[in-house]
């Protein structure tokens, strides 16, 4: 399987005095309320006016902005933030202090009604390997694929990495992959004849596309490429919609990145330009408990100039 490395510059590492402003200040930032589903706009201002003239925070935004954003970049970026982590008191203070410090770049977003903001992705040996809280490998894809209005960005904080040290993240640029497409195979795409699993107890994703087309025609500002590799699994092998769709799979495997999360590396992809997915965990994970296997915390963001237009894109 053809793979890079993550290029070092998609890393972005917290200069040492805005770690331990942020650390201070997580004392005495409150709890995040939802508002549909969203950090709620009092949330929000408290956080930014607590966060007002901490040092280097303009460079830390402009360089997320142009990490995730840039049409022709990546589409993600790894904030490194283990020591913020170990500087707050608690582990409520430092998840506060990474919630108001992401809430810079973009309003973080639930979906999900049953689970709290910050949804746990530990590792289940009991279900389909292939699920984000599987231990096999979990092919490329969007998160809330069957949405019309899927998370901007899609984020996983890494509590604790696979002990066995595998289980590295994928993420491919999607909008490259389509461009290296046939026109056939393209063409094939834009028609809405694909369905994946369900959708239910969702806020603020929009409503359900059943069936969708992979490629909606829209701006990547806008649009979303709506692939999972997991709905092909059981599909038709020779169905002309489904081969071309697994195209798409080939050419976002070859354009993939491949790197290992490390304990309190976050993720952040934008679901515009670049599809994610996961290696499998190491052998033997029968052998390690539970609750010392791979934890992720897993939050979606709303891009901010679209958070004030609740579900108006739907
Ligand atoms: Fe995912």
């Amino acid at each position: 399987m053809p793979s890079r490395s993550v290029l070092s510059t998609c890393r972005i590492t917290l200069p040492k005095d805005l770690v331990a402003a942020l650390a201070h200040d997580s004392t005495t930032l409150p709890d995040w309320q939802l508002s549909d589903g969203l950090l709620s706009p009092e949330t929000a201002a408290h956080y930014r006016q607590a966060l007002t003239g901490l040092p280097h925070l303009a460079a830390f935004t402009w360089t997320c902005d142009r990490l995730l954003n840039a049409p022709d970049g990546e589409g993600f970026a790894v904030l490194e933030l283990a020591e913020l982590l170990d500087a707050a008191d608690t582990e409520e203070a430092g998840l506060r202090a990474v919630t108001a410090l992401v809430s810079l770049i973009a309003t973080p977003l639930r979906a999900f009604d049953r689970w709290p903001l910050w949804k746990p992705l530990g590792t289940n040996l009991a279900i389909d390997p292939m699920r984000a809280t599987g231990s096999g490998y979990n092919p490329m894809h969007i998160d809330v694929v069957n949405s019309t209005w899927p998370p901007d960005y899609s984020a996983l904080l890494c509590v604790r990495p696979d002990p066995r040290g595998q289980g590295h993240s994928l993420v491919s640029q999607v909008r490259r992959a389509v461009d290296r497409l046939s026109y056939a195979d393209a063409e094939l795409l834009t028609h809405p004849k694909y369905v994946d699993g369900a959708f239910f107890e969702l806020t603020g994703v929009g409503e359900e596309w059943k069936p969708f087309p992979i490629l909606d025609g829209l701006p990547p500002s806008e649009g979303f490429v709506r692939f999972t590799a997991k709905m092909l699994a059981d599909a038709d092998p020779a169905d002309p919609y489904i081969k071309a769709a697994r195209a798409l799979e080939r050419e976002l495997v070859v354009g993939q990145r491949r790197f290992l999360l490390g304990r309190g590396d976050m993720l952040i992809v934008n679901q515009h330009l670049s599809c994610h997915g996961r290696e499998a965990l190491g052998t033997g994970q029968e052998d390690v408990p539970e609750d010392e296997r791979r934890l992720l915390l897993q939050v979606f963001l709303r891009g901010q100039e679209h958070a004030a237009a609740k579900g108006g894109a739907a």
